[in-house]
């Protein structure tokens, strides 16, 4: 990583209901990410926020019999409660309905108007509710679009087509913009046929729920030209220029696949139009499964995040979401293979090695962490693997390879626990305490570097893991262990899960 300032985003969630596992997972994907680079002491900004406009909202008010802006009040808190619970330390929080977004929505459609690239139209077309998109007769025959409705008004066009070359070019010129490479081989098919221009208007009287456009009262901005723009709006675009500087271009936006096009085609050519530089990354995750089926609320198979925080702890919840999807697949979500990571990585590996640890150091040295002697090759083996970890788990995250960094730690955390029972520091005591002490030292001081490297993904925990070796501000270099420093009693971080119905 370099010590260049690090821009991360999520998408903007519809304020429609309470958020699902899917949006903890994105969020904390974020989280993890944002504490990875201000632990390799890079300056970050990482962004989360609310989607409150459109016909998604507006429909969900309705339902509910209240007023758009008074529904998302009311709703915003949810969000914000449950990242409170997820430790997600996010630096700023958007809602589009805040004056400072709506502003700078308005000024870019004023901007983008005035250079001639929004233009109006008398347009028929098929438009779908559920998508609140125009849609082109073979999607419609696709059979994918729910509600669709036969439309015919005027409307305003963003002249999208102008630039479809243009981000061809970006595409091909810069192989890291859109990840994983099936998704840009994805955008890149949808760009072989030709471009469509984007109606960027709705009808205050179809649709009313929107930051009205600057240049026509009767209409309002279509949700997704007004969502994007958070990512800018929120560093200060048109508003505080050295902000803007300082974190502009965005490092990743982080998104599910469902939105690919819009922030792959969209985004980039609203982008271009304004004369802004494109983000560096888009990354789209795939999605949680409920076992084999997708997750969702008509399937009434929804996974709430706080019913499983209070069950089974945070940190267990970010850890098994980390470890168990490789970013960029779908994952398939199960209470078994939650208990069974849990149980594998956490109980018998990391929390093992803790507890012996402790409990030996305990026995043999008061409590106090030895001091260590001469290195055998043994020892050396456990050191070079824990010193090179650094840049591995580095490398790993930069290519947002979440679920093989943590891999990295938990091989560390492995061969250590292999190393005790191969160097028996029990039986060693016996007869050679110095020695004792060199093993219990070295694998401590491993234990110690991996629950710095694990920090980001189990940030509860590993500080208490920390806390304990007295370590709680170390490093990822070997020797921070202190020898001398007293350890408590061994407490059970990590106590094995029991199947449900078991
Ligand atoms: O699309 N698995 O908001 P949204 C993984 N407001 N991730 C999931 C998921 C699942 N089953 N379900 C949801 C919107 N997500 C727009 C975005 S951005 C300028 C505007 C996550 O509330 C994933 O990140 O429908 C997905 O892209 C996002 O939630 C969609 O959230
Ligand atoms: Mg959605």
């Amino acid at each position: 990583m370099s010590a260049k300032n690090f821009y991360v985003t999520t998408p903007i969630y519809y304020v429609n209901d309470k958020p699902h596992i899917g949006h903890a997972y994105t969020t904390i994907l974020a989280d993890v990410i944002a504490r990875f680079h201000r632990s390799n002491n890079q300056p970050v900004f990482f962004l989360t926020g609310l989607d409150e406009h459109g016909q998604k909202v507006q429909q969900a008010a309705e339902k509910r019999g209240m007023d758009p802006q008074a529904h998302c009040d009311d709703l915003a808190p949810r969000f914000l409660q449950l990242w409170e619970r997820l430790e997600i330390r996010y630096d700023d929080f958007i809602r589009t309905t805040e004056d400072r977004h709506q502003t700078i929505v308005q000024k870019v459609l004023q901007d983008v108007y005035d250079k001639g690239d929004i233009y109006t139209d008398e347009y028929e077309g098929w438009y779908s509710v559920s998508e609140e998109r125009f849609i082109t007769e073979k999607e419609k025959d696709s059979g994918e679009f729910r509600d669709v409705k036969r439309i015919k008004e005027k409307n305003y066009f963003f002249k999208m087509s102008k630039y479809q070359q243009q981000l061809i070019d970006h595409i091909n010129a810069n192989p890291g913009f859109i990840q994983p490479e099936h998704r840009k081989n994805e955008i890149l098919g949808f760009l072989r046929e030709p471009l469509n221009d984007l109606c960027i208007s709705r009808p205050k009287a179809r649709m009313s729920w929107g930051i009205d456009l600057p240049f026509d009262a009767d209409y309002v901005t279509y949700v997704w030209f007004d969502a994007l723009l958070n990512y800018v709006s929120a560093p200060g675009y048109g508003s505080d220029e050295n902000k803007f500087q300082t974190w502009w271009p965005a490092n990743v936006h982080l998104i599910g696949k469902d939105i690919l096009t819009t922030h792959c085609v969209y985004w980039p050519t609203m982008l271009m139009a304004m004369g802004v530089e494109l983000p560096t990354t888009v990354f789209a995750h795939g999605w949680w499964l409920m076992g084999e089926s997708k997750m969702s609320k008509s399937l009434g198979n929804v996974v709430s995040p706080l019913d499983l925080i209070e069950e089974y702890g945070v940190d267990a919840v970010r850890y098994y979401l980390m470890s168990e999807m490789v970013l960029g697949q779908d994952a398939s979500f199960t209470i078994e293979s939650f208990i069974k990571r849990f149980n594998s990585d956490l109980a018998n590996d990391f929390g093992n090695l803790l507890n012996r640890v402790c409990g030996l150091i305990g026995k043999y040295f008061e409590a106090k962490v030895p001091q260590p002697g001469e290195h055998t090759a043994e020892d050396r083996a456990i050191i070079d693997q824990a010193v090179a970890l650094e840049t591995e788990v580095t490398r790993h995250i930069d290519k947002l390879q979440i679920h093989s960094a943590i891999f990295a730690i938990l091989d560390l955390v492995g061969k250590t626990n292999r190393y005790m029972e191969h160097e028996a520091p029990w039986k060693v005591a016996k007869e050679d305490l110095t020695r004792a002490g060199t093993i219990l030292y070295v694998a401590t001081e491993s234990l110690r570097v991996a629950a710095h490297h694990l920090s980001p993904v189990m940030p509860a925990r590993c500080g208490k893991v920390r806390g304990i070796l007295g370590a709680a501000d170390s490093g990822a270099a070997w020797g921070e262990l202190k020898p001398g420093t007293e350890l408590p009693a061994p407490e059970a971080l990590f106590p094995r899960l029991e199947m449900p119905g078991v």
